[in-house]
């Protein structure tokens, strides 16, 4: 593939999506085989949420939260075994990032102004040589506007409460499936109606249905596309 680049020199391919869409795999996947960097955004979300905790930093206190934002000291450590470590400052987070409880917070904390805007910049340096793909909400809509690859990938509320599951029961969380569906519709809602970056695609984005697809087809689809749109350039 032609490792073309976009206006600011470094390519992005931008992955957004619905939780249990099946993007973080697939971003992490694409990465990999590109050779390229990775920014798990809903991680820096859940990070502040964390954060919060650490700090005892009320989770209605807005420029707070804001001020935690801004001075994120984050680090992602992939290791040989796949998994990953995420430094708060010195401390692996990443159990509690993961949480079902962390991604509730980090979803009412997402749609807060200062927050989305402290998290800007920090987003902005995830760009680097030779290039990047990154996951989210808003990838491709408002932080990497100007990404030549933007990709929303979406499936049935069903199929991704039934993919949630799976994953959580995977990590020995006992959690029912109704209570899984009814929290994905509730992140849902909170994603999409919120006044700044809602989740929505970019008008400019390639929308891929994944309901009823593996996720190594999902990959073949996004490796035709991404590899279709940086030679059209
Ligand atoms: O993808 P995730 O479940 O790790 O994200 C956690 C929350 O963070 C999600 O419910 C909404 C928010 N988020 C966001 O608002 N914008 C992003 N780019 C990524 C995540």
């Amino acid at each position: 593939m032609e490792d073309t680049v976009d206006d600011q020199g470094i390519a992005v391919v931008a992955i957004d999506g619905p939780g249990g869409s099946g993007k973080g795999t697939i971003a992490h996947r694409l990465a990999a085989y590109l050779g390229w960097h990775l920014l798990d955004s809903g991680a820096l979300y859940r990070l502040v949420a964390v954060a919060a905790q650490v700090s005892a930093v009320d989770l209605d206190d807005e420029a707070g939260l804001g001020r935690l934002a801004a001075g994120l000291e984050v680090r992602f450590v992939g290791k040989a075994d796949g998994t990953e470590q995420i430094f708060l400052g010195q401390t692996d987070v990443a159990s509690e990032v993961r949480t079902e409880e962390t991604g509730k917070i980090a979803s009412k904390i997402a749609a807060m102004p200062q927050v989305r805007a402290a998290l800007m910049e920090l987003q902005k340096r995830f760009r680097k040589p030779p290039g990047l793909v990154a996951d989210g909400r808003d990838m491709g809509s408002v932080v990497f506007p100007d990404a030549p690859v933007k990709i929303f990938l979406t499936a049935s509320p069903e199929e991704r409460a039934r993919r949630r599951h799976k994953q959580l029961k995977g990590k020995g969380i006992d959690v029912s499936l109704p209570a899984v569906s009814a929290d994905i519709a509730e992140r849902d809602r909170r994603d999409t109606e919120r006044a700044v970056a809602p989740l929505r695609p970019a008008p400019d984005a390639e929308i891929l249905d994944t309901t009823g697809l593996s996720i190594n087809e999902v990959v073949e689809q996004v490796k035709e596309i991404v590899a279709r749109t940086l030679a059209d350039r």
